[in-house]
């Protein structure tokens, strides 16, 4: 029997599962949906219970009719995500996810009338309305019966880690989106959790990602069939796992993942803080750093804009209309969800700008990749002010499956755009994970270089490099003199 290797990439839209080989090779991928709500404008909410009963059901579709011999399993998940359980271990709430934009009020308390410079010396970042900490702040002042029965609080994969282990875990990169983390040291802030009400019989054990926690409850592995002694690794948020999964673990290495969110990865040795906390500030899958952007609504804008109002599942025959590269006069404000970075606004909001009686659809979709594209430029430009030198970069998501859009990014940005084998940047992380975890390789830069392929690369194309760089100009106008009436709207 072969040894094999499980990686569950818990996502806002579905859970992806991917089991791999001893030597890297992906032996099949399961994905499986649950559905999120939004409660009421700006807020986004889901049941955990339904990543649970979904990622049960994955697991047992990936290992049916496989030779295999399950040794490890390990996770890339949504992060931020408050999980809240009482002294029962029943989840007190739906789970706040990464996009509810409700916190501002408690963001402004930690960025203002805390400050944000202590909240930056504390942990690194400032409060943005997705972390959890703010969240902890709602729930105390607006739901306080549920806030006075916490007895754990968890990211959205450690509530997988302790429905599957019994053990309250969580890993350096996904503790470090809390806001209760002290991201250089590595362990939880004493001053963030007393600011927040945050008892220490609340928090999970901290641990590197390709750590070890515990062991499949036997009562699960006899339901999965797969025997006694499956390791339960800690895992990644679903960023620094798909980093892993693209092989983003060298200094200055960049990862563009392209999936509900959109982000900008850099993998950093040592740690650092942008003089504006504009960049994220997170510890690494690798047990070490990077920076990250992320906006909010990245491949969800896609999936919005096709399914939802234009009701047509053929992605493929709208993109083959695009004709119109860098000549485009109609601009999309991807701000669906708000936007975290740069602007960090929540009341912020999508727009079309710019159409005229000769727009067609396909300048529409198009509208839609490009303004993508230019929300990721936003961050991509805060990374080359703090100078760094960014010449290429990995790809990974839903949307890195688009070859126009990946020819957008190239171009929009100005640096080659990689791509991978495989665009399941977070479920390879988290198998590669479990893997290094269970001792099959010495560490994640090990396991990097004997899985990770690049298979082609899309070079930017000087003439089309300039015409972006005027529309990016362009773009980069729209949201102030928007911002105003944003503010207002709702
Ligand atoms: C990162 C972030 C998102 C989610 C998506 O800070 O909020 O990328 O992790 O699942």
């Amino acid at each position: 029997m072969k040894e094999t290797y499980a990686g569950i990439d818990l996502g806002t839209s579905a859970v992806k599962l991917l089991l791999m080989d001893a030597d890297g090779k992906i032996l099949k991928t399961v994905s499986k949906d649950y559905p999120i709500s939004f409660p009421k404008p700006g807020w986004s909410e889901q049941n955990p219970e339904d990543w649970y009963r979904q990622s049960v059901a994955g697991l047992k579709e990936l290992l049916a009719g496989e030779d295999a011999k399950l040794c490890g399993i390990s996770f890339g998940g949504q992060m931020h995500g408050l999980v809240a359980l009482d002294a029962a271990d029943n989840v007190i709430r739906p789970a706040i996810l990464w996009n509810d934009g409700r916190t501002e009020k408690e963001c402004v308390y930690l960025n203002s009338t805390v400050g944000r410079d202590i909240v930056s010396a504390e942990t690194g970042n400032i409060a943005f309305a997705g972390f959890t900490a703010p969240k902890l702040l709602w729930m105390k002042e607006n739901e306080p019966e549920f806030f006075g029965k916490i007895a754990k609080i968890m990211l959205p994969k450690d509530y997988l880690i302790y429905r599957f282990s019994g053990v309250h875990a969580t890993d350096v990169s996904d503790a470090s989106g809390m806001l209760l983390f002290d991201v250089k040291n590595r362990s939880w802030s004493k001053k963030m959790c007393e600011l927040c009400s945050v008892e220490d019989s609340w928090l999970a054990k901290i641990c590197e990602s390709y750590e070890v926690v515990g062991e499949l409850k036997p009562a699960l592995a006899d339901e999965l069939g797969v025997g006694a002694g499956v390791k339960v690794i800690a895992g990644a948020g679903d960023n620094a796992a798909a980093a892993v999964g693209t092989g983003t673990v060298h200094n200055g290495d960049c990862n563009i993942s392209l999936g509900t969110s959109g982000t900008v990865f850099i993998s950093s040795d040592n740690y650092s803080v942008d003089s504006k906390n504009a960049l994220h500030s997170f510890a690494h899958a690798n047990g070490r750093y990077h920076l990250m952007g992320c906006m909010l609504s990245a491949a969800s804008c896609n999936q919005w804009w096709m399914g939802d109002i234009l009701k047509d599942t053929d992605f493929a025959a709208a993109q083959a209309g695009i004709t119109k590269l860098g000549e485009n006069a109609v601009y999309f404000l991807p701000y669906l969800m708000g936007e975290r970075s740069p602007h960090n606004d929540p009341h912020a909001r999508g727009a079309f700008i710019g159409m005229r009686m000769d727009t067609s659809r396909e300048d529409m979709v198009q509208a839609v990749f490009e303004g993508v594209a230019f929300g990721l430029r936003d961050s991509f430009e805060v990374a080359k002010s703090s100078g760094l030198d960014i010449k290429r970069t990995k790809i990974c998501g839903g949307g890195a499956k688009s070859p126009i859009w990946r020819k957008i990014m190239a171009n929009v940005l100005g640096i080659s755009v990689d791509t991978i084998e495989s665009e399941e940047g977070p479920a390879l992380g988290g198998a590669m994970l479990a893997a290094v975890g269970c001792g099959r390789f010495a560490s994640v830069e090990a396991a990097a270089e004997a899985i990770v392929r690049v298979t082609g690369t899309v070079e930017p194309e000087e003439a089309l490099v300039k015409k972006y760089e005027e529309r990016y100009a362009m773009f980069r106008e729209l949201y102030p003199a928007l911002k105003p009436s944003f503010a207002k709207m709702d």
